[in-house]
């Protein structure tokens, strides 16, 4: 269960009643559950506790500074995929050798970056990649730690946009070529190979397809220990989904029943890179009504968040639930709940049924503390909202709401304009 529930019809976060927090906050208004975060991230400990591990948060998933802060006190790492991930993470206080940096663009700037803070390993996603960072490492007089990304081609059974293990993917190599990478790797002077990363995609709600790429992969650390390359680091990425609508996805528990007998007995450190597992459900986005419009077959509830703020429903068609702040007892209506921005595609839910809210009533867009915030921008020149972390009864600002001034901030006009 998560902290966000109702007390006699009025939608609280852990001991605070939301209602609070729009007065002081206003809306559009994230806000996060100090308690849910923690417990997720203690789940993922405790469910694998036996064997050694390292869970490194996605930090795509949701890079604000305190929340990433909460990571490094439980213990935990980062699994980053630019060097502004990098920096927010170190800025924290995420230990170097617990941050892991995939991707398939990595440049060469961002390389010597990693490479100088000395992180855990870059998890390489091409041949050309392995040949930079070798290159890169000579000139700084280091050895860069790398795992090979390796595409298990299994099909997660996702959403294609966030499917990502399969052969037609842009990430990782092809599974039947790694041997020859890892040869490649081997004959590399300035790089050392300490592990093997995967990742097979996101809101994955069954475990047999991390059972089956596991497997696959285990065959090749097999086969690399034939070739005398015995690796320390076995990355199985992310990508357990999260319940949005009807889903019943598996406990971190459950995961760990099914991989711990396929892992136990190695000399090998677990890593895992959850996003949307711990932060998914520790947020909401909290959002006002604004108008109430009869289209010609359809009713518009029109609130002042919009894509720009969370862009998953327009993006993905993601489904999250629309709950009342107060609940009501009126009748239902079917309707399009819309933002301001001028899009026909700026909206948080489609068709959807709902109790009927009048206007300057406020609704909580659940399940969006993960690829909320950190996909927001400034599309329509809306400033993004501020987001605010409750923990027991105490609410803290962790963003501050954006002003005009931030809009333009960096922008210059040049002399002949003046
Ligand atoms: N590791 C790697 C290498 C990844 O690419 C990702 C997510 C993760 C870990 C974390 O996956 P998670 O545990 O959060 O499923 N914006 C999309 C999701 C994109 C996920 C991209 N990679 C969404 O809003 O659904």
């Amino acid at each position: 269960m998560d902290y966000f529930r109702y007390v006699r019809g009025e939608l609280f976060a852990e001991d605070v009643p939301v209602e609070a927090l729009i007065e002081e906050y206003g809306t559009p208004l994230y806000v996060y559950s100090h308690r849910t975060l923690a417990r997720h991230l203690d789940a993922y400990a405790h469910a694998f506790a036996e064997v050694p591990h390292i869970v490194c948060f996605a930090a795509k998933a949701n890079s604000n500074s305190a929340i990433l802060r909460l990571v490094a006190r439980h213990g935990g790492g980062a699994d980053i995929v630019s060097g502004g991930e990098l920096y927010r993470a170190l800025r924290v206080g995420i230990p170097p050798e617990k941050i892991v940096y995939a991707g398939v663009g990595k440049t060469d700037d961002e390389i010597r970056y990693a490479l100088g803070k000395r992180i855990l390993m870059f998890n390489v996603e091409s041949g050309q990649e392995l040949e930079r960072i070798n290159a890169v490492a000579g000139r700084m007089g280091v050895k860069a730690p790398v795992a090979l990304r390796i595409n298990p081609d299994i099909d997660p059974e996702t959403h294609p946009y966030i499917s990502t293990g399969l052969r037609k993917h842009k990430f990782g190599i092809p599974i039947e070529n790694a041997l020859e990478y890892y040869r490649l790797a081997k004959r590399l002077e300035n790089v050392e190979i300490i592990g093997v990363h995967k990742h097979i995609g996101s809101q994955i709600t069954r475990v047999s397809p991390f059972v089956d790429a596991l497997q696959r992969v285990l065959v090749l650390v097999e086969s690399l220990r034939a070739e005398g390359i015995g690796l320390r680091y076995l990355d199985i990425g992310g990508g357990l989904g999260i319940q949005y609508n009807d889903e019943r996805p598996p406990h971190p528990k459950e995961l760990a029943r099914r991989l711990l007998p396929l892992l136990r007995g190695r000399e090998i450190t677990l890593i895992m890179e959850p996003g949307r597992s711990i932060a998914g459900n520790a947020g909401i986005l909290l959002t006002k009504v604004l108008y109430l419009k009869r289209g010609d077959d359809r009713e518009f509830v029109i609130v002042d968040a919009g894509m720009n703020d969370l862009m998953r429903p327009t993006l993905y068609d993601a489904y999250h639930h629309i709950a009342p702040v107060r609940k009501n007892r009126r009748r239902k209506i079917t309707a399009d709940i819309v933002g301001p921005v001028c899009e026909s595609g700026d909206f948080l839910a489609r068709n959807r049924e709902i109790n009927r809210v009048e206007q300057g009533e406020y609704l909580a867009v659940m399940s969006a503390g993960a690829y909320g915030f950190s996909m927001s921008s400034n599309y329509n020149s809306r400033p993004r909202p501020a987001e605010v972390l409750v923990r027991g009864g105490e609410h803290y600002v962790i963003r501050k709401r954006e002003t005009y001034r931030d809009l333009v901030r960096g922008e210059v006009i040049p002399d002949f304009l003046q």
